[in-house]
């Protein structure tokens, strides 16, 4: 075999093992145990696929911070959730943010983003379809989930514990690939929340880079003022 189809062939298992990944139903043990093997080679098989969605919600995040924000940005506490490896900790680095904490449902995921040494705290065995019981309401300046909001992964409902997690005038930025966002009626749940006034959606870049095979919208969402008291009266 040549180099070239060496190459043809890594990138046809990574995107075998990408799509794998969606076909997981939401599953927990099947996702643990997916992302437990999946772990060590990850980063290399989503960056032959042209992976780019966490330096996009990193600059998001950035942009926020300096249209928005009084703080500096050593001083904005941020929540990866659904950290991974780390990617989306590294970039937000690389921007100077400094507070960053990460929490994933893999034990083997969470470890690599630990070892990246960019977080301040990071957390595995933490299901996001559920409540964030180790997390106070309005903990964090910027909450990102990259990734995340895809196929056989978590629901859209999941954006409702990320809004209580943040502060009042705080920030949600969310990726939801094309087909994920089109399969789940991403948009109509995001209207049900502004409705109940859990959070307002600021901008949004429709269709933009993520992966090869596909774009992504990526979500900037403001947690209003109100919100805390209409999270908890719905808890
Ligand atoms: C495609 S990776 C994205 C990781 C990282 N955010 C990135 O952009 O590289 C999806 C991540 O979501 C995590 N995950 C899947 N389902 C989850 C759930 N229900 N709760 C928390 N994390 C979950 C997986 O363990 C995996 O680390």
């Amino acid at each position: 075999m040549n180099a070239r189809e060496q190459q043809t062939t890594l990138e046809q298992a990574a995107r075998k093992r990408i799509k794998d990944s969606h076909a997981l139903d939401g599953d927990i043990g099947r996702l643990a145990h997916f992302y437990r093997g999946w772990a060590s080679s990850y980063e290399l098989d989503v960056g032959r696929d042209g992976y780019c969605g966490p330096m996009i919600v990193a600059e998001l995040a950035g942009a926020v911070q300096t249209a928005y924000l009084a703080s500096e940005r050593t001083a904005i506490a941020i929540l990866d959730a659904g950290c991974g490896t780390g990617l989306v900790g590294v970039e937000l680095e690389r921007l100077g943010f400094r507070l960053i904490d990460g929490i994933d449902l893999s034990q083997e995921m969470a470890e690599k983003a630990r070892q990246t040494r960019v977080y301040r705290h990071v957390q595995g065995d933490v299901d996001l379809n559920g409540p964030l019981s180790d997390h106070a309401s309005a903990s964090y300046d910027i909450t990102i989930c990259c990734g995340v909001f895809t196929l056989g992964h978590i629901g859209p409902d999941a954006l409702r514990e990320l809004a209580r997690v943040t502060r009042p005038n705080g920030f949600i930025i969310v990726s939801t690939r094309k087909s994920y966002a089109e399969a789940t009626s991403f948009e109509n749940e995001v209207r049900r929340l502004q409705d109940a006034g859990v959070l307002e959606t600021v901008q949004c870049l429709n269709d933009a880079k993520y992966i090869a095979e596909e774009g992504a919208h990526y979500w900037v969402f403001k947690v209003p003022d109100s919100a805390c008291a209409e999270t908890e009266q719905h808890l």
